[in-house]
């Protein structure tokens, strides 16, 4: 029991010492290292720091159009001041150090949307290999703006850049040189039934990292910068139901407006209605026309299309209606009845040019017989149309009496029929034109 107790003292002693002694030679040699060490000054002439990107989440800020990148932003560069003799720190290759002690590239952002403050690098510590390679990887967030072009929204793509440079060196004291020119897009996503279930409304489709050297006239150095791009695109399939779909519907909803019965007073009703859809629906949308000064989004443009059509239709299905329903005491001229019978063939208005031709066909049978039989006769009933009371045929055979408000009623449906045609034109052009947004 002793022996035991003994040997777990030893082993015990052996463990801390060891670790003891490892302390000590770190101990020193950050001592030797940081003596005199002045992390203000520059570590060679030229120092050439490689950069990398990590990025592991992103957000558009649509309110203030910026991009808030959450990522992993790697830099090396070489200390010489830095570099040490292994065998003379018991075998030490490497050393961590809080990066506030040893020099560090003055990385900034050129179009932070947070102008005045650094980027953070939090307490990440740096690691100083025995060779003078440093190697520095903090979690940074990188908030830019990024200015948006929601013509095509609710499927709109942007491409937002960021600028990264050292805030005062020109490229002579500090080379920025890229490891890869594509960042590593390391976004968490989460399947479900073969869906991927992302954290934003966002969909990043490319990343590309260039680095941008610019002289000036003035001064032989050159600047250095890298262009971070990202390709973000909207993946928001609720949109598609919540506004495609209600677009799509309204747009239908107007025509229904002409295929109404001339007569039918509900046609002013469901007109006035559509507009007040198409105008909640404008209301619902403003909130993308705050965000886009400069341009109309798409379907915004469509809806006040939309709203336009919609007045059109409720102007004209009130002189219809009035056509249809004004008591008349003359009919229309010959030749405007004839071409009415004429158009309502093409039109499908079988019914109501019945209603007319069977009238004036028997008006014309009826003045064909009076012609023959007593000139006087013909005179009377040949140019009266006389009106007749109620709705009632006016088409009974041999009657002389026929209805002159048929023909308005006519008229009104085939102006009603040829608008209905027009506006499904525009209604199939607009698909078209707005195609991209549908
Ligand atoms: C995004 O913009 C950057 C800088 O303006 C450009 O270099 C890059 O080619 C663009 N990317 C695409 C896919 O258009
Ligand atoms: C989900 O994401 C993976 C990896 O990005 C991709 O390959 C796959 O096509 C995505 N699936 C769907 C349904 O979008």
């Amino acid at each position: 029991m002793a022996c035991l107790n003994l040997f777990a003292v030893t082993l015990c002693l052996i463990i801390t010492g060891t670790a003891h002694g490892f302390n000590m030679h770190q101990q020193r040699l950050r001592a030797d290292l940081l003596t005199n060490y002045d992390k203000h000054a520059l570590p060679a002439d030229t120092t050439t720091v490689n950069f990398r990107l990590t990025i592991k989440h992103f957000q558009m800020i649509e309110e203030s159009q910026t991009l808030l990148v959450d990522s992993w932003m790697v830099n090396e560069w070489m200390d010489p001041r830095l570099s040490w003799d292994p065998e003379v720190y018991d075998s030490i290759t490497k050393l961590t150090v809080p990066h506030s002690m040893l020099w560090k590239p003055d990385l900034g952002v050129y179009n932070s949307a947070t102008v005045g403050e650094a980027i953070s690098y939090g307490n990440t510590l740096l690691i100083v290999f025995y060779n003078g390679r440093v190697l520095f990887v903090p979690p940074v967030q990188l908030h830019f703006t990024c200015v948006m072009d929601l013509t095509y929204w609710p499927h709109d793509t942007h491409n937002c850049t960021c600028v990264f440079g050292s805030w005062v060196h020109d490229g002579f004291a500090i080379d920025l040189q890229i490891m890869d020119d594509k960042p590593e897009m390391d976004l968490p996503m989460r399947m479900t039934d073969g869906r991927n279930l992302t954290r934003g409304t966002w969909d990043l489709l490319n990343a590309s990292i260039v680095r941008d050297v610019k002289t000036y006239e003035c001064c032989a150095e050159p600047y250095i910068t890298i262009h971070m791009s990202m390709m973000v695109t909207r993946n928001a399939p609720a949109y598609a139901w919540v506004i495609k779909g209600p677009a799509l519907g309204l747009t239908i909803l107007t025509l229904v407006v002409f295929l109404l019965p001339p007569a039918a007073g509900e046609k002013m009703i469901f007109g006035v209605l559509c507009l007040i859809l198409d105008m909640i629906f404008i209301g619902y949308t403003s909130f993308i026309i705050t965000l886009a000064p400069s341009h109309t989004p798409l379907i915004v443009k469509m809806m006040c299309k939309q709203v336009l059509l919609v007045i059109g239709s409720i102007v004209v299905g009130a002189q219809t209606l009035r056509l249809a329903r004004d008591p008349h005491t003359t009919g229309l001229p010959t030749f405007m009845q004839r071409t009415l019978i004429f158009f309502s063939t093409f039109l499908c208005l079988h019914n109501y040019r019945n209603l007319v031709w069977e009238v004036s066909r028997t008006n014309r049978q009826a003045y064909a017989r009076s012609l023959k039989s007593d000139e006087c006769e013909l005179r009377e009933n040949g140019n009266g149309q006389v009106l007749t009371g109620g709705g009632g045929g006016g088409g009974g055979g041999g009657e002389l009496r026929s209805n002159p408000g048929h023909d308005w009623v006519l008229l009104a449906a085939v102006i009603d029929r040829i608008c209905l045609i027009i506006f499904i034109a525009i209604f199939v052009v607009n698909a078209f034109a707005f195609s991209s947004v549908l």
